[in-house]
């Protein structure tokens, strides 16, 4: 990075959760590893009336409660030094006068730290207020680059849209404003660096990508699964629903990158085409489809261990006779040479048993069978398994010969965990994210035409629930994998969904592969 270059991180929504908890620490953590050019500076922008002083302390509690692995060091002269460079602006968003002031400040911390006049925008506010941002931010013409050189981005975080007709709205608008090159849109599951390793997994090894095909693969799973259950966001999931909340983008995207065609070279355009190509390959779903192949469920009341949990519907700001779904599975096809009739599943939920997001590659059986298992059936396919999180790694399973006389097979795997890397710390999906933004790489950001086609994959669903709300909507007990009937999605006598770390309990946060 030409560490000369400077810039200023705009944050609206600076007083809220997603600042003190994500955006911050992982700046500081990026200070750390000396990634941040030396003239930066962070404007938060809120509501909130605060000073410089009283902004820096928030966030300096934030980095000592949610600072990644590394630790921030408090208290030496780089720690201070960070602390210094946090600047806080009271104005009413929605009033385009305050962008005056707002203007006026940019531009006085422009010249004190000499920017260039390079300023990264982040809207971390409620989507509603996305629209009269973008507008202000073009009236008063901070979208344009006015020195020579110098540059405007801004990063838009999800939900981007409530459904196609929303996306696609807000689309427009921000397009007018910005140019696709200035705008970022971000999901964080592509800043985990799992993630990313699913194209390195893919397109660095010459052993996988033969096998990559109908021809080998069975079929596809992706789960992920939170212990958690919708905590203190009841209000924004209540409108929102699993099937928002994680499928239109974060498992669609992990679909995106296990389908995607090898791209012709590494950058953001080569691979956001491939990704979009999937995403528009995705077989559209019938009415009927969806009646057979989505199922949706919502957590009750349990209790685990002897603890009580509540029912979605007692979770606070939820409506008491609440239809929202905090359970998702589904299966469906890409209608692609690559994929032609093989069957893609999916799967999220809340409070769900444990915390783990892998994707399992079920390979085909050998076409005959020679050996059995001691119990005398075939050895089950092979599976490679991609962890993504927590216990991060890699699995491929397979039969040997259980020693002594015969032939009979036993499944084993050939097992990787990133935390044999001893020298190597994962980091955290923001810290990424926010400095591919500074520098100006987008490939791990949606492009504005893949969000809307996710979306155009998932509307069905969201209307058919709207205009048939008695399609089933199940209840599984807190704590426990779903509702039953997903297991009969996966319509192979030899299959059903993997269930990861069986054993373990919903509060561990070690998951064996
Ligand atoms: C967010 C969703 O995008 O992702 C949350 O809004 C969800 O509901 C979270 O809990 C999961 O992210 P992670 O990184 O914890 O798997």
């Amino acid at each position: 990075m030409d560490k000369s270059k400077g810039l200023i991180l705009v944050i609206f929504g600076a007083s809220g959760d997603l600042t003190v908890r994500k955006l911050i620490p992982a700046l500081c953590d990026l200070k750390n590893q000396q990634l941040l050019p030396k003239n930066f500076a962070v404007l938060g922008v809120g509501r909130t009336e605060m000073d410089d002083k009283a902004f820096q302390e928030k966030m300096l509690n934030g980095i000592r409660e949610f600072l990644s692995q590394t630790p921030c060091a408090i208290a030496n002269d780089s720690q201070e030094e960070f602390l210094s460079k946090l600047h806080y602006i009271s104005i009413n968003t929605s009033d385009s006068n305050d962008y005056a002031r707002l203007k006026q400040r940019l531009s006085a911390l422009d010249s004190q730290y000499n920017t260039s006049e390079n300023y990264l925008f982040y809207l971390a506010t409620p989507p509603n207020m996305y629209e009269v941002i973008i507008n202000n931010l073009g009236s008063h013409e901070l979208n344009k680059n006015t020195v020579p050189d110098s540059w405007k981005r801004i990063i838009i975080e999800k939900p981007f849209g409530y459904d196609l007709n929303s996306a696609r709205d807000l689309n427009s608008k921000v397009l007018k404003v910005f140019s696709e090159d200035q705008v970022y849109r971000i999901d964080h599951y592509l800043g985990k660096e799992t993630v990313q390793n699913i194209l390195v997994t893919r397109f660095s090894n010459g052993i996988f990508e033969p096998l990559w095909n109908r021809n080998f693969i069975h079929h596809i799973e992706v789960t992920s699964a939170e212990s958690i259950g919708v905590e203190n966001r009841g209000g924004y999931y209540d409108t929102a629903g699993a099937l928002r909340d994680m499928i239109q983008n974060h498992l669609l995207q992990i679909v995106a990158l296990v389908a995607m065609e090898p791209p012709a070279t590494s950058d953001a355009r080569s691979i956001r085409n491939e990704t979009l190509k999937v995403f528009q390959s995705l077989r559209p779903l019938t009415e009927t489809d969806i009646e057979q192949n989505v199922i949706r469920g919502q957590y009750t009341a349990s209790t685990i261990k002897g603890k009580q949990m509540a029912g979605y519907r007692d979770e606070a700001n939820v409506g008491y006779c609440s239809k929202t779904e905090t359970y998702v599975a589904m299966k469906f096809f890409i209608d692609n040479w690559r994929w032609s009739d093989v069957p893609f599943y999916i799967r999220t939920g809340k409070h769900l048993p444990i915390r783990v997001t892998e994707i399992v590659i079920h390979f085909k059986p050998s076409p005959h069978v020679l050996f059995t298992k001691e119990t005398g059936v075939p050895m089950t396919s092979n599976q490679l398994v991609i962890r993504i999180q927590p216990d991060e790694g890699i699995l491929l399973k397979f039969g040997m010969k259980v020693p002594g006389s015969g032939f009979k097979v036993q499944e084993v795997g050939m097992d990787f965990h990133y935390s044999q890397l001893s020298d190597k710390r994962l980091p955290d999906a923001y810290e990424r994210l926010l400095l591919d933004c500074i520098l100006g790489d987008a490939t791990l950001f949606s492009r504005g035409d893949s969000v809307e086609a996710t979306w155009s994959f998932i509307d069905p669903i969201l209307k058919l629930w709207k205009e048939k709300p008695q399609t089933k909507l199940f209840g599984y007990p807190a704590g426990t994998w779903g509702p039953e009937n997903a297991d009969s999605l996966i319509d192979s006598p030899d299959h059903t969904w993997r269930y990861p770390c069986k054993n373990l309990t919903a509060d561990s946060n070690y998951c064996e592969l």
